[in-house]
């Protein structure tokens, strides 16, 4: 038996014994990320070449249930010099593992791949993200992405929607937004978003019921401002800090997710109409952190 495959039949074993008291039994989930250079939109007429999980930003939405065995192979799919005559290395962070990250999360050099596993043990809504320094770059250059761990016993039924806040950071020059290590560093973004472009949700409102229960799945990905996110003329019913359904506040306006974190909201739409979500954080929202539920 090879080391990985010992330590999937240890994690399987691990999983079993979760997946006793569940009503689905434990599955082994191969996620499949690659890491490469993709040209996506970040705003109205704008374009970026951005540092992606298989070629979209954020990169795609994982979902698994509680105790599964999350089996993900990590390909490097960039050129062996690079773009820029330096090749470049990558590597996946997932908030949702407890593990050794020098080991699960080390990094892949370019033309190569690595597989790992880990049991998703808590239920929620975590970031992953690209881990290899500097993290500020290969963050803020497109390197993340949501994962939705579903608890054991599942949720009740809701119309759900997933959102994924960051910044990008830059000069647009000819429609092509630019990538700026130095305004990372400095704080000072030429977007802030909602998966992945600004302002993308005011020309394509999110259609929502209206009187019944909608989910909405947050995660701030920084790389580093926090989201102060409310929808305008709602309370949530029930926020649940990084998705897990132990964690319950009632009666919230505005909740703060920090950078790296995630939250589960809980709302219904009183009657039909436009509602504007946001972070409240004003700079960034008009910087283009703003989106409207279209309800009924
Ligand atoms: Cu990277
Ligand atoms: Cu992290």
């Amino acid at each position: 038996m090879s080391l990985r495959t010992g330590l999937v039949a240890a994690l399987l074993s691990a999983a079993a014994a979760v997946g006793a008291a569940a009503p689905a039994p434990a599955a082994v989930v191969p996620v499949e990320l690659t890491a490469r250079h993709a040209t996506v939109q970040v705003a109205p007429g704008v374009r970026m070449e951005a540092w992606t999980f298989n070629g979209t930003m954020p990169g795609p939405t994982i979902r698994v249930r509680e105790g599964d065995v999350v089996q993900v192979t990590l390909r490097n799919a960039e050129p062996p010099r690079g773009h820029h005559g330096r090749p470049m290395w990558h590597s996946v962070d997932f908030h949702a593992a407890q593990l050794a990250p020098n080991i699960g999360f080390a990094g892949v050099a370019p033309g190569q791949e690595k597989t790992f596993s880990f049991v998703a043990s808590r239920p929620g809504v975590f970031m992953y993200h690209c881990g290899t320094a500097p993290m500020i770059e290969h963050i803020g250059m497109g390197m993340y992405g949501a994962i939705i761990v579903e608890p054991a016993a599942g949720r009740p039924p809701a119309h759900e929607v997933t959102l994924v806040q960051s910044e990008l950071y830059g000069r647009v020059h000819d429609r092509r937004l630019h990538g700026s290590a130095a305004a990372m560093r400095a704080r000072r973004p030429k977007y802030v978003v909602f998966n992945g472009r600004a302002m993308r949700y005011m020309s394509e409102p999110i259609p929502v019921p209206v009187g019944e229960p909608v989910r909405i799945y947050l995660v701030d990905a920084g790389p580093s401002l926090a989201s102060a996110f409310h929808v305008v003329g709602t309370i949530f019913d029930v926020v649940q800090p990084d998705g897990n359904p132990a964690n319950v506040l009632t009666g919230v306006s505005t909740h703060l997710v920090g950078a790296g974190g995630g939250a589960v909201f809980e709302l219904t739409f009183p009657e039909p109409g436009v509602y504007p979500f946001v972070t409240h954080a004003m700079r960034d929202a008009a910087a283009g952190a703003m989106g409207r539920f279209q309800a009924g």
